[in-house]
């Protein structure tokens, strides 16, 4: 019967045939235990020489490292292993010896690894990082569907901006300029007004030349967009969304948490409300705790994110950024002209900000009089503005980026690990 490695522990006590990869081998003159993988999941093959006979027992011995095979055996009970079975090999079919594979299990360095990224991502640090990454996708669609939310996808080859034009990558439109999406919440507005309650999950663009851990230059957005909501209940959704994803992690990736050595107890109180601490309030904080080169009126930097979030066993938010340092279609507080009604999710653990969210302004004259005040002048934006002029409304947004939330939920060091094949300011390849 034919299976997969994470459908073994339902096979048990019977003879089952496996696509698999070898991973590594130890072998000595009577056994070899085979360590073999097949996406699904990891499994050890034991190789018994007086079972199989000679001429298999030399096959298995002399197997290469991520050599293809099909491997026939019975599956045995085995408390030891993260499935709880293993595999007692009675055949051993080789599709395709391996020769010379360049990441053998000892240290490589991450120029190594990057420069083999379509190689490392069979490693099983890797295959835990893409695993979860998986299930987080999953549980954002769940999500939202759950909670009658249509998804919609907003275009990627744009003629506007939406965060500021420093960091757009630049393309052609035949003869005309046009920008790789750096944030689909513009068009998301307009779908708001049209399907109410919608999310976009889609890939985003920035030329930011920040060499840290936790910038890609391509990245992945998902962007909600809800009609009818304003900033205290966008707050409220967006606790429960990151909830509903770390919770739905730790009960569906036991394995891969474990494979990562993340401490799964600095996630399990990762549940709704979150605490709220205000722009004026985080600047009073980091006052305290002895930082002298921040003022009200600047925007926070990694450092100052991570000391805030020291205080927070959960994720925080902070609220009520000064306008200026704030994108041109936050709502201003109605008790205050000074501050927006926007809100940053900090992670704990100083994975810094995941959601970036606000109310926008549904005021024609006030648009209007934003849109002078930062020159967007041309007709590319024209639009925008229709969706204040004909029945316009309260609502808020939100964007979550994918891999900072990857790296937190995973414990990953840096967002490199996150993406599959990672663009960063200098790689492209492979
Ligand atoms: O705070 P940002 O810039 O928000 C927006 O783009 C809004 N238009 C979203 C909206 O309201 N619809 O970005 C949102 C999130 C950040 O909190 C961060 O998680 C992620 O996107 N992000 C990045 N992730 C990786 N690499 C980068 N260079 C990122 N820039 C932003």
């Amino acid at each position: 019967m034919k299976t997969t490695i994470n459908k073994l522990s339902e096979h048990v006590g019977k003879t089952v045939k496996i696509g698999a990869w070898l991973s590594n081998k130890r072998s000595s003159g009577k056994i070899a235990f085979l360590q073999l993988r097949d996406g699904s999941g990891f499994v050890q093959g034991v190789v018994v020489k007086s079972e199989v006979g000679d001429e298999i027992f030399a096959k298995a011995k002399g197997l290469t490292q991520e050599s293809s095979l099909y491997v026939t055996g019975t599956v045995k009970e085995d408390e030891r292993s993260a499935l709880g079975v293993e595999l007692e090999v009675t055949d051993v079919e080789v599709l395709h010896q391996a020769v010379d594979y360049p990441i053998t299990p000892k240290e490589h360095g991450t120029e190594f690894l990057m420069d083999h990224r379509h190689l490392w991502i069979r490693s099983k640090r890797q295959h835990a990082i893409l695993k979860i990454r998986n299930e987080i996708i999953h549980a954002v669609n769940e999500f939202f569907y759950n909670n009658d939310f249509a998804k919609v996808d907003p275009p990627i080859l744009t003629g506007s901006s939406a965060e500021g034009t420093t960091s757009l990558f630049h393309t052609k439109y035949f003869e005309e300029d046009a920008y790789l999406s750096q944030s689909g919440q513009l068009y998301m507005e307009a779908a708001a007004m049209a399907l109410g309650k919608v999310y976009s999950f889609g890939p985003t663009f920035r030329a930011e030349k920040s060499k840290t851990r936790r910038h890609l230059i391509e990245f992945w957005m998902i962007e909600p967009e809800m009609a009818f909501v304003e900033h205290e209940e966008s707050l409220e959704i967006q606790e429960q969304f990151i909830s509903h994803i770390v919770q739905s992690v730790i009960k569906r990736c036991e394995n891969e948490l474990k494979t990562l050595g993340r401490d799964i107890s600095k996630l399990e109180n990762v549940k709704a409300p979150f605490p709220r601490v205000s722009y004026d309030d985080a600047i009073k904080m980091l006052k305290e705790k002895g930082f002298d080169d921040i003022d009200w009126g600047d925007d926070f930097g990694a450092p100052h994110e991570t000391a805030i979030a020291e205080s927070f066993d959960k994720p925080v938010f902070i609220t009520n950024y000064p306008k200026d340092i704030k994108a041109f279609y936050m709502k201003p507080d109605p008790n205050r002209e000074d501050v927006v009604l926007c809100a940053d999710l900090i992670a704990p653990e100083g994975y810094g900000e995941i959601i970036g969210g606000s109310q926008r302004i549904d005021d024609l004259a006030l648009m209007e009089q934003r849109y002078e005040e930062h020159g967007l002048t041309d007709d590319a934006y024209k639009w925008y503005l229709e969706l204040r002029k004909y029945g316009s409304v309260p609502h808020s947004g939100f964007g979550l980026g994918l891999e900072r939330t990857v790296a937190w939920i995973s414990g990953a060091e840096h967002v490199r690990e996150t993406i599959p094949f990672p663009r960063l300011l200098n790689r492209l390849y492979p």
